[in-house]
């Protein structure tokens, strides 16, 4: 199938969606959505707000009361509306997919392919749906004992803008197969995806309540589903910052179990043995994809004292070759960045960058004057004491340092306050066991970078996150365990 990149689709839904309706904020307040391109407003949104989220929190409540109609259905029948919403995002891929370069920036190419795996992991939360077993477990004693896996109640799903479908639907697969229902805040950045994606929700047949999508700010609508008594679970995925807030908030409210997905500052180490032309392309890829805006990117690149004038070199040339621009463009691999906010960030540290004696390759600049474009940019000589070398930039800004031997890389690779990935390019699989079993991070890759898939669980150590998404695992993150004892008789009376 041969999908067309558009830049004019037409906007269907703009209202926040609760119990299976399309509300106006209670406040009467909008708020613009900007194409991150050209920095004009898309269109206006209704903003949620407290009081908005309040009335999405009531009716995901009143759906999850014990005997409603939610609560009473088979797990089968679950699963097969997530095959449904699924089915309707693969008819409607065109569509989403140039939504979200919209509002996002990603080039049309890459917003095609994360609707892909997006769909994906639908259809691979659906198929757990009747697949989620407690144990039957052999007490001491008369009795015996099973446990059932439950769902844990309301959960508030907080999502960023860097992969708004994709997140929306790790978020959403994992705890409707589980059986709870939610109240999504999409990013204020990309609420647009998320608004057509509860458009799905409501063809797909869901029962109301189940499933409601509150656009608005952080503070606002996020801080209400984070402080409130009646939310039985949030997760997150964002900034480190926000994910203490909300920490906070859930010891301050009810203790709600919480998940977080946050920063990373990833390492990746090319060993000498390598074919330097492909560890190049491998670095270049983990660094720039989705214009440096991911979690997991691999921003610490740590190459062997050998291959490092070479592997400078050519990660620079790389780098100079990045068709930035229009990202309904099929030449273009870089869009803009999201905001002005980020714009200015990665300039700071760039700067920063320049100051503290890091050398600038490449790149360092505005791209054109309209939008929010990055040049890419590459800089050698990076020192670990260096900002550059510590915070997420979370832009096209690569940092190449230099090592010596495995144990430096390890230590160097740990000098981290984040753990969310990691990744080690060599041939000699005794290098690649010892590191991977050295580094304190979620995610591990050996001569590849990004590898994931709907099965495999993803999350963080240290200060990237707590938690996992995907996979199995993330579907017990949304669930309770609940432990059933019963008594054996002794004799039939
Ligand atoms: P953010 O953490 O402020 O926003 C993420 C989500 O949290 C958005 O939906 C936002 O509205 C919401 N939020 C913000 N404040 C909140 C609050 N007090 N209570 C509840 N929800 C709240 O991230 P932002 O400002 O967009 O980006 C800042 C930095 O965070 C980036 O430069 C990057 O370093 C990192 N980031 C990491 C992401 C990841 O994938 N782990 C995604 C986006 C940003
Ligand atoms: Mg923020």
């Amino acid at each position: 199938m041969s999908l067309k990149p558009n830049p004019q689709i037409k906007i269907k839904h703009t209202q926040i969606f609760i119990n299976n309706e399309w509300h106006n904020s209670a406040s009467g307040k909008v708020f613009p959505v900007l194409n991150p391109a050209t920095a004009e407003k898309i269109c206006d949104v209704q903003e949620g707000d407290k009081a908005d989220a309040e009335k999405a929190i009531q009716a995901a409540k009143k759906a999850f009361q014990i005997g409603s109609t939610w609560r009473t259905m088979d797990a089968s029948e679950r699963g097969r509306l997530l095959y449904k919403f699924g089915d309707l995002m693969e008819q409607n891929h065109e569509y989403l997919a140039n939504l979200q370069s919209l509002e996002n920036g990603k080039t049309f190419k890459d917003s095609c392919g994360d609707v892909i795996f997006a769909i994906r992991t639908i259809r691979y939360f659906a198929g757990c749906a009747d697949k989620i077993h407690g144990k039957t477990i052999p007490g001491d004693g008369d009795t015996f004992t099973y446990t059932r896996l439950e769902p844990v109640g309301v959960c508030g799903l907080i999502i960023p803008w860097n992969f708004p479908v994709l997140l929306f639907c790790n978020k959403f697969g994992p705890a409707i197969a589980a059986g709870n229902t939610i109240v999504l805040k999409p990013a204020e950045q990309t609420p647009l995806t998320s608004i057509y994606l509860a458009s799905l929700v409501l063809e797909a047949g869901f029962p109301p309540g189940v499933v409601n999508v509150v656009p608005g700010y952080g503070p606002t609508a996020g801080g209400a589903l984070t402080a409130s008594h009646d939310v039985d679970k949030v997760s997150f995925t964002g900034s480190t910052e926000v994910g203490k807030l909300i920490q906070q908030a859930a010891g301050q409210s009810n203790t709600k179990r919480i998940t977080l997905e946050m920063g990373g500052k990833s390492p990746l180490v090319i060993c000498n043995d390598v074919d330097v032309d492909e560890a190049v392309v491998i670095a270049h890829n983990a660094l720039f994809m989705n214009h440096g805006q991911c979690c997991c990117a691999g921003s610490r690149t740590f190459v062997h004292e050998d291959i490092y004038d070479e592997f400078v070199k050519k990660s620079t040339a790389l780098a100079m070759k990045r068709v930035v621009g229009d990202p309904f463009d099929d030449k273009t691999v870089q869009g803009p960045q999201i905001d002005d906010e980020q714009f200015a960030k990665i300039f700071d540290l760039i700067e920063s960058g320049k100051k503290e004696g890091a050398k600038l390759e490449c790149g360092g600049g505005r791209h054109g004057s309209k939008g929010y474009f990055v040049q890419p940019t590459v800089f050698s000589n990076v020192q670990d004491h260096m900002r550059i070398a510590k915070e997420e930039i979370f832009g096209p800004v690569m940092q190449i340092f230099k090592f010596k031997t495995l144990d430096e890389a390890i230590e160097r690779s740990n000098n981290t306050e984040y753990g969310l990935a990691a990744g080690i390019i060599t041939k000699d699989i005794n290098k690649a066991i010892l590191y991977s079993n050295a580094v304190r991070a979620g995610t591990i890759w050996v001569n590849c970078f990004f590898s994931g898939s709907a099965q495999t669980p993803f999350g963080g150590y240290k200060m990237s996150g707590q938690g996992r998404e995907f996979g199995t695992d993330a579907l017990h993150e949304y669930c309770e365990i609940k432990t059933v004892t019963i008594k054996i008789p002794q004799k039939n009376s």
